[in-house]
């Protein structure tokens, strides 16, 4: 049986709230008991910023399920795992540890397991309920200097997601005083080379399948055009 045939959760709320305590109950489990001031403590999973109903029907509340409910706790408890191994890097903030670990070959599995827990919080974040569309004050400036116009930063992100061949991510990432779009592979994110990320669009097919099944730029469409948390953006700017 595939994930898309797997019977959908009668209360995904229930299946949220598990999720989201599942890291308060790390601490509290043996886990935590055997725990000493050189293993680190446990990455937790955020909290979705919206109910997992919130952005239908452009993503429906089963995809949001799946996704943070098994995909991105999946990311949490497996580098809480490879960190019991690791106490050398138990001090460091998931982003340290995200590009501490860039490009280390010895370090795949953590690098890619830390960089998905914050892509994936990220994500979360780029998105919000009738959100898209063009941005308005800064935003709008910078799209127009860095793009031309919104039109053709559309373009350029639908693009970038398009074309990103296999699984990995579309950005929007501050280049200097401008904007630029760029794509990345698998876990791999624009933070790992410390540049700064504004917004970002999930295109592994884990996170539109059960939507839109082969249908990415049907998913990224619908992501510009109705989800785009601009107000984000503006606010990662600093
Ligand atoms: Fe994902």
């Amino acid at each position: 049986m595939n994930e898309r045939q797997t019977p959908v959760h009668t209360d995904r709320r229930e299946l949220l709230r598990v999720a989201a305590a599942g890291a308060g109950a790390l601490a509290l489990s043996g886990h935590l008991a055997a725990r000493t001031e050189k293993t680190p403590m446990p990455h937790e999973l955020p909290p979705l910023p919206y109910k997992d109903d919130a952005l239908a029907p452009l993503l429906s509340a089963n995809t949001l399920g799946f996704h943070y409910g098994k995909h991105h706790k999946g990311y949490v408890d497996n580098l809480n795992g490879f960190l019991k191994d690791a106490p050398d890097l138990a001090s460091l903030t998931l982003e340290q540890l995200v590009q501490k670990t860039a490009g280390d070959a010895a370090k795949t599995a953590i690098f890619n397991n830390a960089a998905q827990i914050w892509n994936h919080t990220f994500y979360w974040n780029s998105m919000r309920p009738k959100g898209g569309g063009a941005p308005t004050g800064k935003m709008l400036e910078l799209v127009n200097a860095s793009f031309g116009d919104y039109g053709k930063f559309k373009e350029g992100f639908l693009a970038a997601a398009k074309g990103q061949f296999g699984s990995g991510w579309a950005w929007l990432v501050l280049d200097g005083s401008k904007l630029a779009i760029e794509k990345t592979s698998n876990a791999d994110t624009p933070m790992a080379r410390s540049k700064k990320c504004l917004l970002t669009c999930d295109v592994w097919e884990h996170a539109y399948y059960l939507d839109y099944q082969n249908k990415r730029p049907d998913y990224v469409t619908a992501f510009l055009d109705g989800l785009l948390n601009w107000e984000f953006a503006e606010k990662n700017l600093g």
